[in-house]
């Protein structure tokens, strides 16, 4: 079954001042669907691949445009309309089984913020900030991953797209004020979803 772009839970310019409509136009309409596109072009010839060398070759091409659009997928759900800027609940972490796990696991939301960020501009190259839940320890971790690569060692509960077609636009080579700037859309409620249903609710 051919894969979809999914449409955007939220206008282009719903994130501005944080990430401009310029940029989400393109990053949706453009980067994403093409991610999309060969994705389904790569799954196509994988169908009619017949030999073990001819499907090892799409392998790449698979990983890449795979994770491009489970990534992108996630990214637009993990964002919202900001409440700084009075268009709605991005960047506000209510209280609840989130909040206290990033409580108990880094001390207050601004440490996360802190660490998030620095380990995320300290990726060289194109890849993802991550904060994932360890199902094996019952906590909240912080990662990254090259390129396109989706995480598969922690179930995500927030990523943050450090590809420069994100932000370049805008914030031009100042990664840091992205980063800074990118919190104010995170959607918490989001992001509680995916521990709730990561944790199993568990008590913390
Ligand atoms: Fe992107």
């Amino acid at each position: 079954m051919a894969h979809s772009l999914p449409p955007l839970p939220y206008a282009y310019n719903a994130l501005e001042p944080y990430i401009s409509e310029e940029i989400m136009t393109l990053h949706h309409t453009k980067h994403h669907q093409t991610y999309v596109n060969a994705l389904n072009a790569a799954e196509a010839s994988y169908a009619k691949a017949s030999t073990p060398k001819e499907r090892i070759a799409l392998q790449a091409a698979l990983k890449f445009n795979g994770g491009g659009h489970i990534n992108h997928s996630l990214f637009w759900k993990n964002l919202a309309p900001s409440a700084a800027a009075g268009k709605g609940n991005g960047g506000v972490l209510k209280d609840g089984p989130l909040k206290d796990a990033i409580l108990r696991d880094f001390g207050s939301l601004e440490n996360l913020q802190k660490e998030f960020n620095t380990t995320t501009a300290g990726i060289q190259g194109s890849g993802w900030g991550w904060l994932g839940f360890n199902p094996s320890t019952k906590r909240l971790e912080i990662s990254t991953t090259a390129n396109q690569d989706p995480l598969l060692s922690l179930v995500p509960i927030i990523g943050v797209d450090i590809w420069e077609h994100a932000f370049y636009l805008q914030y031009k080579n100042v990664k840091v004020d992205y980063l800074t700037a990118i919190w104010n859309v995170i959607n918490f409620e989001e992001a509680e979803q995916r521990f709730n249903e990561a944790s199993g609710n568990a008590k913390l």
